[in-house]
């Protein structure tokens, strides 16, 4: 891996992308930043006010927006990303990208079990129908793997071991 590259973490909504950003900031020094975070402040809302206000589709030209923005402006960081973040077409220039993997069920187990559940559900649109989200999981589940250099399998692990395994990983790849 080169010093300077960015490394970008894909997968499924719940997965844990944002609190494995935040230990692997604390294993490597890095800064993290968070994908959802920059686009929440571009609207000066949160997400879920911004697919019922705005709509989907210009959350979407957002994420577009902040693709080509972190490939030219962002180097050195972790980046946590939305779940539909995958289908940017510059994505690879971004960064390394590392999808964690997980099974729905346990998606849903982690979210269920957490102390503020009810905001970790209520703040993704794209749970609130659960069948819907269990199919989207499917369809994504191959696309996320074909855009990785690296896949880790997140499963009943802490955020400190699935950063730890990346690091690692990305040890090997040099
Ligand atoms: C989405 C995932 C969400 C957020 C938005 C859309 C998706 O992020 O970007 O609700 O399409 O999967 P998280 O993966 O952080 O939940």
């Amino acid at each position: 891996m080169k010093i300077m590259n960015n490394i970008v973490l894909i997968g499924f909504m719940g997965v844990g992308k944002g609190a494995v950003a935040r230990e692997l900031s604390k294993l490597s020094g890095r800064f993290a930043i968070d994908g959802d975070d920059m686009i929440e402040s571009l609207f000066n809302k949160k997400i879920s006010k911004i697919f019922e206000d705005e709509g989907e589709e210009a959350f979407r030209d957002a994420e577009k927006n902040l693709a080509k923005f972190l490939e030219h402006n962002v180097k050195g960081a972790i980046i946590s990303t939305g779940g539909g973040f995958y289908r940017q077409r510059n994505l690879k220039k971004i960064g390394t990208i590392i999808y964690l993997k997980s099974s729905f069920a346990k998606i849903m187990e982690r979210l269920q079990s957490a102390p503020n559940s009810a905001k970790k559900l209520a703040k993704r649109p794209l749970l609130k129908d659960l069948e819907k989200a269990k199919k989207l999981h499917k369809e994504r589940n191959s696309a996320y793997a074909r855009k990785a250099d690296i896949i880790i399998i997140a499963e009943d692990k802490s955020p400190k071991k699935i950063a730890k395994e990346i690091l690692k990983a990305l040890k090997g790849q040099k």
